[in-house]
């Protein structure tokens, strides 16, 4: 099934920086009306106009999605300002980039509560409006950690992993409503992901130079949407590293132990 994006009203969590900006500027361009959200709210309206700008219709929603009333609030005030929904894009995200010895149960907490609690409530929430939507959808963004741990980033996958479940079970339960599901798992993106990180005593140089910018991040979560893709690896590193996985579960584990042990014998 293709699906036109032209007056399709999407809320998009996360719509204030990052991939999640990007989005909600392509979204707009391709005619969609959007309700965007996130915390902060000068960088929202920023957002919004630039959905306008590039043709698009745009509301704000500020919520922190930590906050457990969030959620039913912001499906609501969403679905009264788009006269219904036909998309939930769940963007919003958080991590830490720490090993997880050092790391703390608030943090381990904080990182489920946006990256897999407040999605599986709005994901409970949409149903009902989905239901009387067109060509309804749910997209979840994931990461390529969702697929394969990868060391200090282990409460980000950890959560991830958990997105991933959900999401594949409820592929099989929404399909009776109609309802499409779709996952996408990006790899390493620059954006203001490590800005944004609760703890980042992470040992390894991450390479960021080779990393995606987050407009071919957000031009692959268009076309999964577009598309109906079930599932959706994005950027050359994350798409060999999932097939080592698949295929080299053993050696894959073997190198990335070596690499950590490596790297704590330089930098002890
Ligand atoms: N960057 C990467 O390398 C990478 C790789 C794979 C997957 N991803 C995933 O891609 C998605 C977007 O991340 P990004 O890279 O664009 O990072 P980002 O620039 O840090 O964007 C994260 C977005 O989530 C929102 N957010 C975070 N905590 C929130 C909260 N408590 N309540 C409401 N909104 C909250 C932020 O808005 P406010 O701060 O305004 O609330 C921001 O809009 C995330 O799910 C991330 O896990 C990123």
């Amino acid at each position: 099934m293709a699906r036109t994006l032209k007056g399709k009203r999407i809320l998009l969590t996360g719509a204030s920086t990052g991939i999640g900006r990007e989005l909600a500027r392509m979204l707009g361009a391709k005619g969609a009306k959007l309700a965007l959200v996130a915390r902060q709210v000068d960088k929202l309206k920023e957002a919004a106009d630039e959905v306008r700008q590039a043709g698009g219709e745009a509301v704000v929603i500020p919520g922190d999605l930590t906050d457990p009333l969030t959620p039913s609030k912001v499906m609501d005030e969403s679905v009264k300002a788009l006269g219904g929904l036909d998309v939930l894009l769940n963007n919003a995200g958080v991590g830490t980039w720490n090993h997880f010895a050092d790391g703390t149960e608030e943090h381990l907490r904080q990182v489920f509560e946006v990256n897999f609690f407040a999605i599986s409530e709005l994901m409970r929430l949409a149903v009902k409006p989905l239901i009387q939507g067109n060509q309804p959808a749910i997209l979840n963004i994931a990461s390529m950690t969702g697929r394969r741990g990868m060391p200090a980033f282990s409460e980000y996958s950890a959560s991830k992993h958990a997105l991933v479940g959900l999401t594949e079970a409820l592929r099989g339960e929404y399909h009776r409503f109609g309802i499409s599901v779709l996952l996408v798992l990006p790899g390493l993106t620059q954006s203001d992901f490590f800005k944004n990180v609760l703890a980042s005593k992470g040992k390894a140089q991450l390479p960021m130079e080779k990393a995606l910018t987050p407009s071919q991040t957000a031009a692959a979560v268009v076309k999964a949407l577009e598309n109906d893709t079930r599932e959706t690896w994005v950027g050359g590193e994350a798409k060999r590293i999932l097939w080592l996985n698949r295929f080299f579960p053993g050696w894959l584990d073997r190198k990335i132990a070596k690499t950590v042990v490596n790297l704590w014998a330089k930098t002890a």
